[in-house]
């Protein structure tokens, strides 16, 4: 099994059954309490930017991206990112982060963030978000926060509390 024999495809309403069974495997219940999910609780994922990886017709690995803002930035946010445990360590995780920084460009994003391990998203061209520049709805360490720059300047510009684009919405 390599990285190259699973497809890559955009996010559908019928893969939801099997990313939900693949989240729960990777991250339990303790999945709702995070920081990010509270975040993303805020209103829909961006299916056109999220992507699943497919073996044999079933969902292998998921990647979801979540519009965000945060004081004059936006951005996407990427998570959960998630791969059947049979299906790991041959690169997939990668590739889906690959794919979907590269569609949230081709979308016009200035910036992709996530909150995750700086030693997997670092050599994938994430950097930490200075301490104190932003902050999260729920604890968070934020020496995990990474953010990867897509348009010069763009990062600079997410200052405070990070939160759903549609909250922003709602409240602005
Ligand atoms: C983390 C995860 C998405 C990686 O996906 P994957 O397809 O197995 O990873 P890849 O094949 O692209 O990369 C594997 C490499 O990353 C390393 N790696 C995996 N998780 C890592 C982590 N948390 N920190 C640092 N390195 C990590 C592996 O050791 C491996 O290293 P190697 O290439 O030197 O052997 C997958 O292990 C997973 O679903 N984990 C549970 C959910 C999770 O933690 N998601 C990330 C949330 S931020």
């Amino acid at each position: 099994m390599t990285a190259d024999d699973v497809a890559y495809l955009p996010e559908t309403p019928a893969h939801d059954p099997e990313i939900e069974a693949i989240n729960e495997e990777a991250f339990g219940p303790g999945r709702f309490v995070r920081a990010a999910y509270k975040i993303r609780e805020g209103g829909p994922h961006e299916r056109a930017l999220s992507f699943v990886a497919m073996d044999g017709g079933h969902v292998v690995a998921s990647v979801r991206m979540t519009r965000v803002a945060a004081g004059a930035g936006r951005a996407l946010m990427l998570g959960p990112l998630a791969v059947k445990p049979a299906y790991k360590n041959v690169g997939i995780g990668r590739r889906l982060v690959k794919i979907a920084v590269e569609a949230a460009e081709r979308a016009g994003a200035g910036a992709v963030i996530l909150v995750g391990d700086e030693p997997y998203y670092g050599p994938l061209g994430f950097r930490r978000i200075p301490r104190g520049q932003v902050s999260m709805p729920r604890p968070v360490d934020l020496g995990r926060v990474l953010a990867y720059e897509l348009k010069p300047g763009a990062v600079a510009l997410i200052q405070g509390m990070i939160d759903h684009e549609d909250r922003l919405r709602v409240t602005a």
